[in-house]
C-alpha cells in the first residue's frame, strides 16, 4: 500500500506529463525522406535486439499521433515531451532540410497546442543520423557541431510554439552504453571513443543551447540526465571507493561539467584518456541553464571490482527488494535523494522529472482491460517522494511519466512495456491501463482540487489524495 501523495507540495503550474521518443514510437522510418539513424543500422544487426525487434513501425505515432493526442487528453496531462528525430529533419545529418520532416512535429506541435498541451522537446533522444555515424559519429568534434546547427533549425521552425527544449536525453546512453560497453548504437567497446563521445555530447549540449537560445528567446533550455544514487554494498574501504567512482561515472561527468565544475578529476584519472579540450568549451559546456530533467529509475549498489571494467566497481544485485520487469529494483527514496541533490548540491533553481516508470509484463483480461498493480504502486510510491522531496526545498516543477506508450524498448525490443497506455502491436489498438487511469486521478486531483476527483480528499493536506479518494474513470477509456 502506498503512502498518500502529498499533492499540494507541488505548485498550481506544476506540468503534468508522459514522455516518449522519436524511435521508440514513430515507426514510418522510410517516409518522407527520413535518413536510417545509428539505431535502424543496430537494430537491423542480429542478435543486438531481443526478438531481433526494431523500430520500422513501432507505435505506428507518425500516423496515428492524433489518436495519442486524445490519449493525453484522456490523461488530463497539460505537457508531453517528444523527442524530434535529426534524421528526419536533416537526413544527411548536415547540410539540407528536409521540410517533410519539420512539418511533421509541426503539425504535431500544433494539434498539442490545440489540445491544451504544452510542448516539451528534446533534440536528442539517441538517433543519430547513420551518415554521421559514417563519419565518426560522436567521437568526432564536428558532430557536435553539427548538432548545434539541426538545433538551431528544429528551434527557428518551432520555437514560436514550443517553450520548453532540453538538448540531449541520457548523454550516459549514448557515451558509456553505446560506445564503452556495446549494448546500444553504435554498438562500440572502446573507452577511448566513449569518453571522447562523451565529451562531444556535452560539447554538442552548450553548442545546442546557444543556438535554441538564439532562435527562441524565452526559450526554457535544459540537458536530461539519468541519474542514480549510489551506494556502497559494503563498508570496506574498497566498496566505498568503488561507489566514488561509479558516482563520478554516472552521475558526476555529466553533473558536474554543465555546472561549471569541469570534468572530475579523479574520473579523468580513472579513464585515463586525453579529453579533445579546446579553449573555450569548457564554458561553452557550462552555459547557463534553465532546468535539469531527471530520468530515475533505480538505485545502484555497488562493490568494488579491480579486475572489471571502467569505472572498477559494479552494482549487485541484492536479494529480497522489490524489482520490476527489467529487474530494476525499486527504490522511490532515490528520486527524493536525487531531487534534492540536485538542490543542494548542484544549486538547482528549476527541475523537471523528465523521466520516471516502470516494466511489468501487463495481463490483458478477457474483457480487454489491462490491470497493473505493479506499475501503478511504482507511479504513486514515487510521486509520493517527488512530492516529499519538493515539500524540503526542491524546485519541482513538473513530472513526466515514462511512457504514454508501450514502445520500442531499445535492446529489449517489444517485450518490455513501460506503457500507461496498452499497445497491441498487431493491431495498433491502444488501451489505456489501470495505471493510466490512475495517474489521470492523480493529475485531475491536483489540477481541479475541487473537482470530483479533488473530493474525499485528505483533510490533512490541502489537496492530498487519499486512499479513500473515490478513482475517476473516464468513460471508454481505450
Ligand atoms: C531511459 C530512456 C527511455 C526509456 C527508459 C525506460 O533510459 O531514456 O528512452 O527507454 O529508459
Amino acid at each position: 500500500m502506498s503512502e498518500p501523495i502529498d499533492l499540494a507540495a507541488f505548485p498550481d503550474d506544476f506540468l503534468w506529463g508522459t514522455a516518449t521518443s522519436a524511435y521508440q514510437i514513430e515507426g514510418a522510418v522510410a517516409e518522407d525522406g527520413r535518413s536510417p539513424s545509428i539505431w535502424d543500422t543496430f537494430s537491423h544487426t542480429p542478435g543486438r535486439i531481443d526478438n531481433d525487434d526494431h523500430g520500422d513501425i513501432a507505435c505506428d505515432h507518425y500516423h496515428r499521433w492524433p489518436q495519442d493526442v486524445s490519449l493525453m487528453q484522456q490523461l488530463g496531462v497539460n505537457a508531453y515531451r517528444l523527442s524530434v528525430a535529426w534524421p528526419r529533419v536533416m537526413p544527411g545529418g548536415d547540410g539540407p532540410v528536409n521540410a517533410k520532416g519539420l512539418d511533421f512535429y509541426d503539425r504535431l506541435i500544433d494539434g498539442l497546442l490545440t489540445a491544451g498541451i504544452t510542448p516539451c522537446v528534446t533534440l536528442y533522444h539517441w538517433d543519430l543520423p547513420q551518415t554521421l555515424q559514417d563519419r565518426g559519429g560522436w567521437p568526432q568534434r564536428e558532430t557536435a557541431e553539427h548538432f548545434a546547427a539541426y538545433a538551431a533549425v528544429v528551434a527557428e521552425r518551432l520555437g514560436d510554439r514550443v517553450p520548453h527544449w532540453a538538448t540531449l536525453n541520457e548523454p550516459l546512453c549514448s557515451a558509456w552504453i553505446g560506445h564503452l560497453e556495446g549494448r546500444m548504437a553504435p554498438g562500440l567497446t572502446d573507452l577511448t571513443a566513449a569518453v571522447r563521445a562523451s565529451y562531444h555530447l556535452l560539447l554538442g549540449h552548450g553548442l545546442a543551447t546557444q543556438a535554441i537560445r538564439a532562435a527562441a528567446p524565452g526559450a526554457e533550455v535544459g540537458i536530461v540526465n539519468n541519474l542514480s544514487p549510489v551506494h556502497a554494498a559494503g563498508d570496506s574501504p574498497e566498496d566505498l571507493a568503488a561507489a566514488r567512482r561509479v558516482d563520478g561515472h554516472i552521475n558526476r561527468w555529466w553533473l558536474d561539467p554543465v555546472h561549471g565544475r569541469g570534468f572530475p578529476a579523479d574520473m579523468r584519472e580513472v579513464y585515463g584518456i586525453e579529453l579533445p579540450e579546446r579553449a573555450g568549451d569548457l564554458t561553452t559546456i557550462a552555459a547557463p541553464l534553465d532546468w535539469l530533467g531527471l530520468n530515475y529509475y533505480f538505485p545502484a549498489y555497488v562493490v568494488d571490482d579491480p579486475d572489471g571494467p571502467v569505472p572498477y566497481g559494479r552494482s549487485i544485485r541484492r536479494e529480497d527488494v522489490p524489482r520490476t520487469g527489467m529487474d530494476w529494483e525499486i527504490e522511490a527514496d532515490g528520486i527524493e535523494s536525487l531531487l534534492l541533490r540536485l538542490t543542494e548540491d548542484y544549486g538547482a533553481r528549476k527541475i523537471y522529472v523528465t523521466e520516471n516508470g516502470s516494466s511489468f509484463p501487463d495481463v490483458v483480461r478477457p474483457d480487454g482491460g489491462v490491470d497493473d498493480p505493479g506499475r501503478t504502486d511504482y507511479l504513486e510510491g514515487h510521486l509520493a517522494a517527488c512530492a516529499s522531496a519538493a515539500r524540503k526545498g526542491a524546485p519541482l516543477a513538473g513530472y513526466f511519466a515514462w511512457s504514454l506508450l508501450d514502445n520500442f524498448e531499445w535492446a529489449y525490443g517489444y517485450d518490455k512495456r513501460f506503457g500507461l497506455v496498452h499497445v497491441d502491436y498487431a493491431t495498433q489498438a491502444r488501451t489505456l491501463k489501470s495505471s493510466g487511469h490512475r495517474y489521470a486521478d492523480i493529475v485531475r486531483a491536483h489540477r481541479e482540487p475541487g473537482g470530483p476527483c479533488g473530493q474525499g480528499t485528505d483533510p490533512s493536506t490541502e489537496k492530498g489524495l487519499s486512499e479513500a479518494m473515490p478513482r475517476c474513470y473516464f468513460p471508454g477509456g481505450s
